[in-house]
């Protein structure tokens, strides 16, 4: 089974994603909606509440995890692997954003992305590995997340908070929805940036998970196949 972590409904748009390409393996989904937003946390905070949920997942019988949360995988996904699960498979969606622009030739690219994710500069950092030449915008939205929990993905409030935010970038060829929330808004971003790319990273992870399975036969070989879904919460308050 893989299981998909996020910290409330976000994560469902990678999952799709993984669906919708490996539609025979089984999935389990955890989003820690309790606790969500996670954006403007500690970064404690974060790491800790990850854990708990990742650790679930790995109880529950997943075989492999995906962080489907920028803000938990930039915080967490080092300690996840290295120290707490090194025996374990967990993956993140950030990096496959970041190879996407550096892969399309992108100069000039926009992130919209949580509080916490744009300070520590998650993307651009990851751009930069690869490619420092390529000038990385990155702007927080913290408004968002709650109104997305709450089934809020379109309308004036939404394109208001967008539009507010999307005028502050200038010359960008292609946007990168740095928030796996953000899918769920997605027609209204590319409403208001018409002719500019949109890289969903949860679907750039979808489809790099094919060659992780070719380079991890192992991995792929220890899946189980048969195409369930369950899908869980915690009880927002
Ligand atoms: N879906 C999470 C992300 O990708 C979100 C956010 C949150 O809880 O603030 O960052």
């Amino acid at each position: 089974m893989i299981g998909f972590f996020d910290s409330g409904i976000g994560g469902l748009t990678v999952l799709a994603e993984f669906r919708k390409r490996f539609p025979d393996f089984d999935y389990a989904y955890f989003g820690d909606r309790a606790n969500c937003p996670y954006g403007d946390r500690e970064d404690e905070e974060i790491v800790d509440l990850t854990e708990r949920g990742v650790e679930r997942l790995f109880r529950e019988g997943a075989e492999i995890v995906i962080l489907a949360c920028n803000t938990a995988t930039v915080h967490a996904i080092r300690y996840l692997q290295q120290v707490r699960f090194p025996e374990k498979k967990i993956l993140g969606v950030t990096i496959p954003g970041a190879e996407k622009i550096v892969e399309s030739g992108y100069r000039h690219v926009g992130v919209l992305a949580t509080e916490w994710t744009v300070r520590i500069r998650a993307y651009k950092e990851r751009v930069h590995i690869l490619d420092d030449s390529v000038s990385v915008h990155e702007i927080a939205v913290p408004e968002l997340v709650p109104l997305i929990e709450r089934g809020i993905v379109g309308g004036e409030e939404v394109r208001e908070i967008l539009a507010a935010k999307t005028s502050q970038f200038q010359n960008i060829e292609a946007l990168v929805l740095g928030c796996t929330h953000y899918p769920l808004v997605r027609k209204e971003i590319e409403s208001l940036l018409p002719g500019i790319e949109i890289v969903d990273p949860g679907e750039e992870a979808a489809k790099k998970f094919a060659s992780y399975l070719e380079r991890h036969p192992e991995v792929e070989a220890k899946i189980s196949r048969g195409g369930t879904l369950r899908i869980n919460y915690s009880e927002p308050t």
